[in-house]
């Protein structure tokens, strides 16, 4: 497993949003550089920034128009390449986004195997043989091109699936994984990789990773095998070099797909989702972070711990604060319940990823779309650094932001945030802190469940340490003899300060009479 992704702790930016160096309302690469001290101050050591190839924006940038060319409204190429200078300064890591299963409908190698002549890109993209055959079982378009056929896609309307092969063909126009014109398209994705790990960057979020080889079997065979093709040529060149899967399925992503990192993405009904979205559900909100204390914390290890368990020595299962595609996690969670969810995302194994500004637990905006961001779209807006009209965003009039700046009178703000020792942002900067200076918090840290049952606070092991969360507004106590019991087991002596204070604590956590006294809201690491 890469060395350096014991101790990472990923920071999302949307480059959108991050911020406006040159004053056209949009965020741009010197402005992300500008912040680096920011982002490392806050204890972040890497980054995984949203595409910022060129692209007809129709799906924010994931309708990529040349995977080699940094989009114009965020600098250049040059900028890229001292970005990764500066990052790697700090001792931050960068990983681009990788969009490997469809490109943007106006790539060069769609419009060329759009053309009636053959040529080496008309196999490039899926294409039936007759301009008005159906695609059974995916979505498909015709009419749109010279060539007498239609073509799958991959997501939105105007991004083309590209081509690498049906897992069983049966029809005279799929081709299989292994054709030639497959193959190519796998090494044209491996030169894009090379590109820019050759430029600096230090790996990718790969996007839709399980959507490659088409009607796949149920266990992706074949999207696996191409990539560990992809892998077994990249990692020869770049042993360091870090891949996150959008991909949610850590038995296959990590040990049969070969990637360092897996999301644990925002599924209805999954773990994660029961800790802070359970409202997506529709029925009553039963969050396990919120305080009413209807949570239960056996919905999340059930799903959680065996794919722990099965995949802690192939790779990482990481943890998501929210990304571009989920609403905030503010919008459901107060800035306390918020703390004790980042008590446990920097206390669990893997690997965190925090999403811009919700250090600072910025709000989901109702908005109207903006680039195919749909409901998507409140989770995109400007980054709050400053108080003030503009937020310290951009130089430009509000009104031309790329997406409106939240216009509550108490929006949060880096400056108020930093100067408050009680705020969200200072604990999840002391949170950080603890996770780089206790190395057995790190991603490769044994991980222990010691007590995960409902209306009791959740207690786990973390190598030597003892973590324990209560987020009901009811004081809870935790019998110190069951923690001493559970450690013995493994070998391990729990020797704990007699009194007063945990080496960590959110809310009020004492230790008197052989209990851990838990009040209302609170979090103790020992
Ligand atoms: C997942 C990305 O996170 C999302 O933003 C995008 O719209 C789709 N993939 C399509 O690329």
């Amino acid at each position: 497993m890469i060395e350096w992704l014991k101790d990472a702790q990923f920071y999302e930016i949307y480059p959108q949003s991050f911020r406006d160096s040159n004053g056209d309302g949009i965020g741009d690469i010197p402005g992300i550089i500008e912040k680096l001290d920011y982002i490392k101050d806050l204890g972040m050591n890497a980054l995984w920034i949203n595409p910022w190839y060129d692209s007809p924006f129709k799906d924010a940038g994931y309708d990529v128009r040349d995977y080699k060319k940094v989009a114009e409204r965020y600098g250049t190429n040059e900028d890229a390449k001292r970005l990764f200078e500066e990052a790697h300064k700090r001792g931050i890591h960068v990983l681009l986004d990788l969009v490997p299963g469809h490109t943007s409908e106006e790539h060069a190698w769609f419009q060329e195997s759009g053309k009636e002549e053959r040529n080496e890109y008309s196999d490039r993209y899926i294409w039936t043989d007759f301009w008005i055959s159906g695609i059974a079982g995916h979505p498909y378009i015709g009419g749109e091109c010279p060539r007498n056929g239609t073509y799958m896609l991959n997501f939105f309307k105007c991004q083309p699936a590209l081509n690498y092969g049906f897992r069983h063909p049966d029809q005279p126009w799929q081709k299989g994984m292994e054709d030639p014109a497959c193959l190519a398209t796998r090494e044209a994705m491996k030169d894009v990789i090379r590109f820019w790990l050759h430029m600096g960057c230090d790996g990718f979020r790969v996007d839709m990773a399980d959507s490659l080889v088409k009607d796949d079997d149920p266990d992706k065979n074949g999207t696996c095998a191409v990539w560990k093709d992809i892998f077994g040529d990249i990692r020869k060149e770049f042993p360091e070099a870090a891949f996150v899967s959008e991909w949610s399925n850590p038995e296959l992503a990590l040990k049969e797909a070969g990637f360092d990192m897996d999301f644990y993405l925002d599924h209805v009904g999954n773990g994660y989702n029961t800790l802070v979205r359970d409202y997506e559900a529709g029925g009553e909100d039963r969050s396990y972070f919120k305080s009413e204390g209807k949570g239960d914390i056996t919905r999340f290890l059930k799903d959680y711990v065996p794919k722990y368990q099965a995949t802690k020595e192939k790779g990482y299962i990481a943890f998501i604060s929210g990304n571009h595609d989920t609403p905030r996690v503010k919008r459901n969670l107060s800035e306390d319940e918020l703390k004790l969810f980042y008590a446990l995302l920097y206390t669990l194994p893997g690997v965190p990823f925090l999403y811009y500004g919700d250090e600072i637990g910025m709000n989901y905006l109702d908005l109207p779309t903006k680039e195919g961001g749909y409901t998507r779209t409140g989770s995109r807006t400007p980054m709050q650094w400053e108080e003030g009209e503009q937020k310290g965003f951009s130089s430009a009039a509000p009104g031309d932001f790329y997406l409106p700046m939240d216009p509550s009178e108490d929006a949060p703000t880096v400056e108020k945030q930093k100067a408050d020792p009680a705020s969200l942002y200072a604990t999840i900067k002391a949170l950080s802190g603890l996770r780089h200076d206790l190395r057995e918090l790190q991603a490769d840290g044994d991980f222990a469940v010691i007590q995960g049952k409902e209306n009791e606070p959740f207690v786990y092991r973390r190598g030597s340490y003892l973590c324990a969360i209560n987020p009901s507004m009811e004081e809870k106590r935790v019998p110190l003899k069951m923690v001493e019991e559970a450690f013995a087991k493994e070998g391990l002596h729990f020797d704990y300060p007699v009194s007063p204070a945990p080496l960590c604590g959110i809310g009020k956590a004492v230790i008197t009479q052989g209990t851990l006294l838990l009040g209302a809201r609170s979090f103790a690491l020992l």
